[in-house]
């Protein structure tokens, strides 16, 4: 699976308390953080 570059530049958001997983994949249709379609690249 090729890597993609999801957007350049910073994602400013403000967050709760708790766990995220970030898509290091950057096919996340959810950016910027995983929504499992990493699992079926
Ligand atoms: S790491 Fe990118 S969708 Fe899971």
């Amino acid at each position: 699976m090729e890597p993609k570059i999801s957007k350049k530049g910073p994602c400013v958001m403000e967050m709760q308390p708790g766990k995220y997983f970030w898509s290091s994949c950057g096919h996340s249709a959810i950016q910027p953080f995983c929504d499992g379609v990493h699992n079926k690249l």
